[in-house]
């Protein structure tokens, strides 16, 4: 049974609304369970097949931007299902990191509200006595009153759904649902366990030497997994994930238990500064902005950030990791790297090239996702930096699950095939031509 329909039994409900960000979370419930089904939002969605809310044309909204890719997303989209309602947010471009429920609160609810609301919902209201609970891997909370809405989670919005939450719950039983299950966790926990994602890592934490029983931070740990691997490799190291995304912090938690690492949590911890913080193999999780974070100068034997300073201010969080790494100690930084297809010369000309796909790349004004991360870090001051630039691949019988997420968002003109013509398409491309998704990184270590 699909994650939906099992929490929709679980609290006995027989009709809701559903908003998210991320089809894949509702795909199999929209296609599974269309009775279940009253209204559909798709909010700031990057990448979308149409199929699986063919029959749902009149009952589905996607609210986007009208520029970049969730423009793309929802045109497309609406030329295959003309019935869908496209709500734009002018001059407003939506990035996988962006804060829509902070940033466009007002039209976000009015435009889910008017428009479900104009629909019909077989559940007037939803009587539970609890508040919050969990079911399979599933947690929910439930507020307000009116015709049950499921929320679910937003790619790398720190905000979340929170800033609507209240708004929201006073024409529906808002249910937000959260989980390793759905949102960005399983692209990122399925990213990380690829292998050569894996090795990129372990050869950043061996060049950063960092010392015996030392305390090792990362920076935008998002759903920790990276850190779990630090613990795995080096159970002598006390590893501290900070992360400016509670939603996120909530999975690293989750997972971490899973795992049975001891985890300590600091989520409204405004200065931390005790000398004892973590004990070895011991996972602290630390709710943090990369630009101001709550650690005293000099508390970390090393510090490293995987893929976070395209999102943020890069020079400000460089000036932060020198803060609080102690002299003579290491950083280690990764970013993707938008110039590396032609730093590289990967002409698509090139017959041997032309098996691997190298994505368009996103990234934040002041974020940094180019070769410029090496004098950026020597400009903060590090020394002896070592550099080495890196791809890190999925092949698609090997890792199917990210494969085919990396590829629909990087081959536009397969997000609107059936799903059929997209597996025959998706087969042909990596079992004939040995077609692999590619992506580069600009990786670079130094010390204080
Ligand atoms: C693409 S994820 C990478 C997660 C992890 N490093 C990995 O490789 O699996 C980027 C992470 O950076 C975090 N991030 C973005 N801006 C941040 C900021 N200003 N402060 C702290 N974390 C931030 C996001 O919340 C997200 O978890």
């Amino acid at each position: 049974m699909n994650k939906i329909n099992q929490l929709l039994e679980h609290l006995n409900i027989s009709q809701v609304f559903i908003a998210g960000q991320i089809p894949t979370d509702m795909i199999s419930f929209c296609e599974e369970n269309p009775e279940k089904v009253s209204g559909i939002g798709l909010i700031g969605t990057t990448e979308i097949y149409s199929s699986p809310f063919k029959s749902h044309g009149h009952r589905t909204i996607i609210i986007s931007s009208n520029k970049g890719i969730t423009h793309s997303a929802a045109s497309n989209l609406k030329s295959d299902i003309p019935e869908v309602r496209n709500l734009e947010l002018k001059d407003y471009e939506i990035l996988p990191w962006t804060d829509i429920a902070l940033d466009r609160a007002s039209e976000l609810v009015e435009g889910l509200t008017t428009f479900f609301l104009g629909l019909n919902c077989n559940e007037t209201t939803i009587h539970k006595a609890t508040s919050e609970g969990k079911i399979d891997d599933i947690y929910y909370t439930i507020k307000g009153v009116g015709p049950p809405l499921v929320l679910l989670p937003f790619m790398l919005s720190a905000a979340q759904w929170d800033p609507v939450i209240e708004e929201l719950s006073k024409s529906f039983t808002v249910i937000v649902a959260s989980g390793p299950s759905l949102g960005f966790i399983p692209t990122l926990e399925g990213r990380a366990s690829l292998p050569t994602y894996k090795s990129m890592f372990s050869t950043l934490l061996s060049f950063m030497e960092v010392p015996n029983n030392g305390k090792l931070l990362e920076l935008g740990c998002g759903t920790g997994a990276l850190c779990r691997q630090a613990i795995k490799l080096r159970p002598d190291l006390a590893v501290t994930g900070a992360d400016i995304n509670k939603y996120l912090l909530n999975g690293a938690y989750q997972l971490a238990e899973i795992e049975d690492i001891k985890v300590n949590t600091y989520f409204n911890c405004p200065n931390i500064s005790k000398d004892e913080y973590a004990g070895p193999g011991e996972f602290n999780i630390t709710f943090s902005d990369a630009t101001k974070m709550p650690f005293p100068d000099n508390f970390f034997d090393a510090v490293y950030s995987v893929t976070v300073l395209e999102e943020c201010d890069a020079n400000r969080a460089l000036k932060e990791i020198y803060r609080v790494v102690k002299p003579g100690g290491s950083i280690g930084v990764v970013v993707r790297a938008i110039d590396m297809p032609q730093w590289l010369d990967l002409s698509v000309d090139d017959e041997l090239w032309r098996k691997i796909i190298i994505p368009p790349q996103l990234i934040s004004p002041s974020g940094v996702a180019d070769k410029s991360l090496y004098s950026r870090v020597a400009r903060a001051n590090f020394k002896n930096l070592v550099m080495f630039p890196y791809l890190f691949s999925a092949t698609r019988k090997a890792d199917p699950k990210i494969y085919d997420w990396y590829l629909r968002r990087v081959y536009q003109p397969l997000i609107d095939m059936e799903k059929a013509e997209l597996d025959a398409a998706k087969n042909q491309a990596s079992e004939e031509d040995g077609l692999i998704y590619s992506q580069p990184l600009h990786c670079c270590v130094g010390w204080k």
